[in-house]
């Protein structure tokens, strides 16, 4: 199993490109399903689960073709099986998405219920609510949802919670649903608007994109589309982290940053210096940076897959920074792992307090989850000695080869077996 040795080594310069959003690819592949025509994507991310939604995609029936790295050629025009199995979906709960076009399309869908995970028991239970109301039939049996619907029928769905994948599942499904749909308390975040622009790339009728009201006017019937996938807004985030913590400067390229303003401010308050154009950003740390107090939220306000990496900053930063998690129950398994390597962290409830500290001291420490992973190989960039992150597999996840930008701009960071 792979693990990354990181030696802390002094600030990093230099420019990283960024990749494409991970978690835009995953619900935009699936769009795939709902039309015989080849899609054809671009900027897609090498990662874990890019080639997991590949594999769930061909075990479906569906030809993949990626000639080029970062291009993707999807045609759907048969499939041999409308099934979602459990081994593909317990390695990635981003397979809930194959339900509502495969549902939308051919009428029916089978998708195995994705569970718990290490950050909380994330249910699917809005999903379901809002295609039941757009006329499925739904039955829970033997761990699988099954829907059936010969067409799906506009509805009025108002979301109890705000939910990034209900909302991208149901969007997809009132493309080619019979009439009008309104989703009222949708999910506004950017990988949302990105998935809903692709939709009217095909031939979908969405407005409101961007808000927290959408309104589809189903079609017949969408066509194929070619489409660039959107810069990740996380992995480009991680590395400004990077950059503040080791009072480096970074310049990253191909970035949005209109979608990560709230985490631009908050690394402008830790004391960064941060300029940015339409599809660059740079940060320049010339101090120690400050404690920085946040609380996640849906967007536009502070990320919770931000949360791992930002509470790395608080730990070697000057003062005491409060940290509220609310959108996932169990997201600070990295607080035991940061504090074995010196941090100060009390957690409460959902809330951590994070004592700065003047360093952190390298030691061998194990990821459970994606994003508690990247504050791991954070917090190895800054500490003393050496540091060995263990079952970075759940790195590969969600980023791209990042011993390789990391080291290209002065990290010491080597993969091992
Ligand atoms: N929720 C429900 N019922 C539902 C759906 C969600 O109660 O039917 C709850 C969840 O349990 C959670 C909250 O609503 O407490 C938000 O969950 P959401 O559905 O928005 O999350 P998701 O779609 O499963 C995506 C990202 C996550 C990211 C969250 C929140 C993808 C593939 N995953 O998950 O990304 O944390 O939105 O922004 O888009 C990551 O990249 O590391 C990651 C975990």
């Amino acid at each position: 199993m792979d693990k990354l040795r990181i030696c802390g080594n002094g600030p990093l310069n230099g420019e990283i490109r960024v990749s494409g959003a991970k978690n835009a690819a995953l619900p935009i592949l699936c769009t795939s399903l709902l039309t015989a025509d080849t899609m054809r994507f671009t900027n897609v991310p090498m990662l874990r689960d890019i080639s997991t939604t590949q594999k769930l995609l061909q075990g479906m029936g569906v030809r993949v073709m990626t000639d080029n790295v970062h291009e993707m050629e999807i045609t759907a025009d048969h499939l041999d099986s409308l099934v979602a199995p459990y081994d593909l979906v317990k390695t990635m709960r981003a397979s809930i998405l194959v339900l509502g076009p495969t549902l939308a399309r051919f009428g029916e869908a089978t998708v195995s219920l994705p569970g718990g995970c290490a950050i909380g028991s994330r249910p699917v239970d809005q999903h379901i609510k809002g295609l039941v109301a757009m006329g499925a039939e739904v039955v829970i049996e033997h761990g699988y949802v099954k829907a059936k619907a010969a067409r799906l029928r506009g509805a009025h769905i108002v979301m109890d919670v705000v939910t990034v994948g209900g909302t991208e599942n149901l969007l997809m499904a009132a493309a080619l649903a019979d009439g009008t749909t309104i989703l009222e308390n949708a999910a506004r975040e950017p990988e949302v608007t990105d998935l809903a622009n692709c939709l009217v790339a095909m031939g979908a009728r969405i407005s409101g994109i961007g808000t927290n009201r959408l309104v589809v006017e189903g079609v017949d019937k969408l066509h194929g589309c070619e489409y660039a996938i959107m810069p990740d807004r996380i992995e480009a985030g991680t590395f400004l982290v990077a950059a503040a913590i080791t009072q480096g400067h970074l310049i990253l390229r191909n970035a949005a940053p209109r979608s990560m303003e709230s985490v631009l401010d908050k690394l402008v308050e830790a004391g960064a210096i941060v300029e940015a154009g339409d599809d660059w950003i740079s940060l320049d740390m010339k101090r120690r940076p400050k404690a920085i107090n946040f609380r996640t939220l849906p967007y536009p306000a502070f990320p919770t897959d931000m949360q791992a990496q930002l509470m790395t900053l608080n730990c070697v930063a000057e003062g005491t920074g409060v940290v509220t998690e609310t959108i996932f129950e169990n997201r600070f398994m990295h607080v035991p792992e940061l504090n074995r390597m010196g941090a100060r962290i009390e957690v409460e409830g959902n809330t951590a307090v994070v004592h700065g500290v003047d360093k952190l001291s390298g030691a061998t420490v194990m990821a459970t989850d994606l994003r508690a992973s990247a504050s791991l190989v954070l917090a190895g960039l800054v500490a003393q000695g050496e540091t060995i992150v263990d079952r970075i597999y759940h790195l590969d996840r969600g980023y791209e080869y990042i011993e390789k930008k990391l080291g290209a701009v002065g990290a010491q960071i080597e993969r091992i077996s």
